[in-house]
């Protein structure tokens, strides 16, 4: 073993998961293209096919490429097994379909990214689960529709894009005392800066496109947690087919190398940034976790161990106007329907998170016309003040 049982995190995303030694000593991981893998003796081909020797069979079921992808995750997030998806939704609605049968209650938030929002909303009461969507912030009343009895606590933390923190310690025991299964969304803190599976939550998910990747060139998804319904999440995934492709397993190993690197100077420049726009008189609010003004500060303070890449802020004056001045000023930023890449990204909820919604449904929920969600990069810190300076000039 190259690293001991307690390495760090950084240690993890370099070499976790890598342990095994390819053809011809290769020092990376092959990108496996092959479907099928094949076997001479028909004792050994039975034995990996039922898992009794291991081995892949199938590219829609297992491929190596994939399953290194899925262990450096694993081993990330502290977790007893793992399993992908060719995108974030694709992983999503892979767990809810495979823990959620007709006549089951799940609990969740409000904030939830658009597309798991439309999962509660459209296609689980068509499979006959009923879906009571929360307050975000309003931990009693969460705990009081666990209490009414629920198969499955979905939670996602910091949500998208208000960035709202919400309790995973505490509501994973409420989902426990339920009977639920608690399952976080984690694609915001990222496994650098927090680990839902240490407190308390059964399921842990990602989409890896965008910090696990980290260069906004692949789609991916990934789930880990107890093995038992990992293994169930698997199987569904197996057989609906929306497997992670080898090539993409390999751009996302190939990012990962770098996330520790990567969150720690984003964790480092949206905290300035954000102490940078909490005092600039065009700003009105700032949304983000690290600031002691953030309603979830001591709550993300005690289960994060970094505020993450991802802020967002409303302008002066709260009209959409204004952002429609602001946005296309920005030079260091794409404005762009993706977050978590190596680039600044900012954009609305209009176009990204909340596309799925109408703008009614959207002021239902909260959201301020004048709202910028501002995926931090990792340029230096004194260009994206500047840039952000210039772009906030005569508003
Ligand atoms: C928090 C969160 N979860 C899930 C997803 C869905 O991921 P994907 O686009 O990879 O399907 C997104 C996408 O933006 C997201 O922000």
């Amino acid at each position: 073993m190259r690293y001991g049982k307690n390495a760090g995190k950084g240690t993890l995303s370099v070499w976790g998961g890598e342990e095994r030694v390819f053809a011809d000593n290769t020092t990376q991981v092959p990108v496996f293209l092959g479907v099928a893998h094949a076997y001479e003796d028909l004792d050994e081909w039975i034995d990996v096919s039922l898992g009794k020797k291991p081995g892949h069979i199938y590219g829609r079921n297992t491929n190596p490429t994939v399953h290194v992808f899925e262990e450096k995750v694993r081993l990330l997030e502290g977790a007893e097994a793992a399993t992908s998806a060719a995108t974030g939704m694709g992983i999503i609605s892979g767990v809810l379909c495979a823990l959620l049968s007709s006549g089951d209650r799940v609990v969740s938030v409000k904030d939830t990214y658009g597309g798991t929002s439309v999962m509660f909303n459209e296609f689980l009461p068509r499979q006959g689960v009923i879906s009571s969507l929360c307050d975000t912030t309003d931990h009693e009343a969460i705990e009081r529709e666990i209490a009414k009895g629920c198969k499955l606590l979905y939670l996602e933390t910091p949500t998208n894009p208000t960035i709202k923190i919400i309790d995973i310690a505490r509501l994973a025991k409420a989902g426990h005392e339920a009977g639920a299964v608690v399952v976080v969304d984690n694609t915001f803190a990222t496994p650098i800066n927090q680990n839902p599976l240490e407190l308390g939550a059964d399921i842990v998910l990602h989409s890896a496109t965008k910090f696990l990747g980290g260069h906004a060139d692949v789609l991916g998804g990934v789930a880990c947690g107890k093995a038992d319904l990992v293994r169930k999440i698997y199987h569904y995934r197996e057989i609906n087919g929306a497997s992670l492709a080898p090539m993409s397993a390999y751009l996302l190993l190939r990012g990962m190398k770098t996330l520790g690197l990567r969150i720690a100077r984003q964790n480092e420049n949206a905290m300035a940034i954000a102490r940078y726009l909490e005092a600039h008189p065009a700003i009105d609010r700032v949304f983000y976790p690290g600031l002691e003004s953030h309603t979830g500060h001591e709550i993300a303070k005690r289960q994060m161990r970094g505020f993450g890449g991802m802020m967002s802020f409303t302008l002066k004056g709260n009209s959409f106007e204004t952002v429609r001045k602001f946005l296309p000023k920005l030079n260091l930023a794409h404005k762009a329907a993706n977050l978590g890449a190596v680039e600044t990204i900012a954009g609305v909820p209009a176009t990204t998170s909340h596309v799925e919604c109408t703008a009614e449904e959207r002021k239902a929920l909260g959201i301020p016309e004048s709202l910028v969600r501002y995926s931090v990069g990792i340029e230096d810190i004194q260009d994206l003040i500047e840039d952000l300076d210039q772009a906030l000039c005569g508003l």
